[in-house]
């Protein structure tokens, strides 16, 4: 399947879509503190799309090819989980990092956004590990811009994380984003400055890179969906939803509750 280009029209809705879902990491954002299950985060987060945006939660009973239905609203992944976490029984605890990834449909069209929280105080690595993370997503959403390629992307967010002793996971990778969850093209968080597709204006897709404290190894649960590091070592991500504009990018997924970008980006 083509890489499908989004009219003004689409845009507009992308934007509304992108917005919603970065104003459900606005409302969990004060629920996350020792003591609460993921299952909880879910739940609360599951009622205020449903109830309170008249949004779809996407990950919900999402079965992309030999995967089973995802069984709820929201990834929760925790510490070495490195991404599409279950959300269950599992009670967070001071020193935990957690990265919250919500996906949210509203009128046909898909924003999808993540972060990450701190449960009490974090370690000085962990610390590290996410505002390095942080500073990858932005340093690849920069090099978005018509004529500019997708290696441009990926080799940024790569250069910066191995640069700091961190490694970036290969299995997975941004997304293009719109009618479906995942589109083409694929944004491969790693690779090469001047390779892969040309971008174009009117084009959407996530940036998301997966960044490992250890090695870039990872494994999947028996669960069939969660994601960790085979070494166990801290794992985090940030993703915004963006699209490529006539003089280069525009995030769609942002509320009055994220993070403001690094100054090199702005
Ligand atoms: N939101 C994830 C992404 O960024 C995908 C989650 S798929 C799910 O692409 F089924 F686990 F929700
Ligand atoms: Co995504
Ligand atoms: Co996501």
């Amino acid at each position: 399947m083509p890489v499908v280009l989004k009219s003004a029209e689409e845009l507009e809705r992308m934007r509304l879509a992108g917005r919603l879902a970065s104003e459900v990491l606005d409302f969990i954002t004060p629920h996350v503190k020792p003591g609460i299950s993921t299952g909880r985060l879910n739940d609360l987060s599951h009622e205020y799309m449903v109830k309170v945006q008249g949004t779809v939660p996407a990950p919900l009973y999402y079965a992309p090819p030999g995967y089973k239905p995802f069984p709820k609203s929201i990834c929760t992944s925790v510490n070495h989980q490195v991404c599409h976490g279950v959300p269950g029984e599992r009670v967070l605890k001071a020193g935990d990092i957690l990265n919250i990834d919500i996906t949210v449909i509203k009128n046909g069209y898909h924003g999808d956004c993540s972060r990450m929280f701190y449960v009490g105080e974090p370690s000085i690595q962990a610390r590290r590990l996410v505002d390095v993370t942080f500073e990858c997503m932005w340093l690849g959403i920069r090099q978005v811009r018509p004529g500019g390629r997708l290696g441009d992307i990926g080799a940024a967010i790569q250069a910066h994380a191995e640069s700091h002793g961190f490694s970036v996971v290969r299995e997975f990778c941004g997304h293009g984003i719109g009618r479906r969850f995942h589109e083409e093209p694929q944004v491969l968080h790693y690779g090469k400055p001047a390779t892969g597709l040309m971008l174009e204006p009117g084009m959407t897709f996530t940036v998301e890179p997966m960044i490992n404290a250890g090695k870039p190894g990872i494994r999947e649960l028996a669960d069939g969906w969660t994601i960790v590091t085979k070494d166990h070592s801290l794992s985090a991500q940030w993703e915004h939803t963006v699209a490529v504009t006539e003089s280069g990018f525009e995030v769609m997924t942002q509320s009055n509750g994220s993070q403001s970008a690094p100054d090199f980006a702005r």
